[in-house]
């Protein structure tokens, strides 16, 4: 992984140590990921509650899709996939809610915590084909240490 990516990650151990509520290290989380790339466009949470998704921190143009269901949207899609979702051209994809118009690639990696989603973390961009899996990867890496710090956090486990 490049530099760049690497002290991104760095960066995000470095700010999860650091945070000791859950509202505090998604918001931080968020400015940090969103820091990472211009094209970048909303870079955001949703988080899983009364079995449904519900928008977090995030930075970008406000969104109307403050809950999202698991059977709706590319974000409810990396739910019950439990997977990384990556969409290169949004506007032919039918699953899309739109939160800008201006919107043209989107990935959502999920938050896994064991074989349970607990969230995911969701990124658009103004740019055709954006997202690379080098994102994905970088992303993914993200996403593990959050799930962590969370753990830790709600002292479940
Ligand atoms: N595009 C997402 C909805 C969330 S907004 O982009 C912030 C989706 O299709 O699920």
């Amino acid at each position: 992984m490049s530099k760049k990516r690497n002290q991104l990650i760095d960066n995000i151990r470095i700010a999860m140590a650091n945070s000791h509520s859950e509202q505090e290290a998604l918001k931080v989380a968020v400015e940090l990921i969103d820091g990472f790339s211009e094209d970048y466009n909303w870079t955001g949470f949703y988080m899983m509650g009364d079995g449904a998704l519900n928008v977090g921190p995030y930075i970008g143009p406000e969104t109307e899709h403050t809950r999202i269901e698991l059977n709706r949207g590319i974000c409810g899609a990396a739910v019950t996939s439990k997977k990384t979702v990556m969409v290169d051209d949004v506007l032919s994809d039918p699953r899309f809610l739109a939160c800008s118009l201006s919107t043209r690639s989107e990935i959502v990696v999920p938050l896994m915590d064991g074989n349970t989603c607990i969230g995911e973390i969701d990124i658009d961009s103004n740019q055709p084909s954006y997202f690379t899996d080098e994102d994905r990867e970088m992303l993914e890496e993200i996403a593990d240490i959050i799930v962590a710090r969370l753990r830790k956090i709600s002292g479940t486990k």
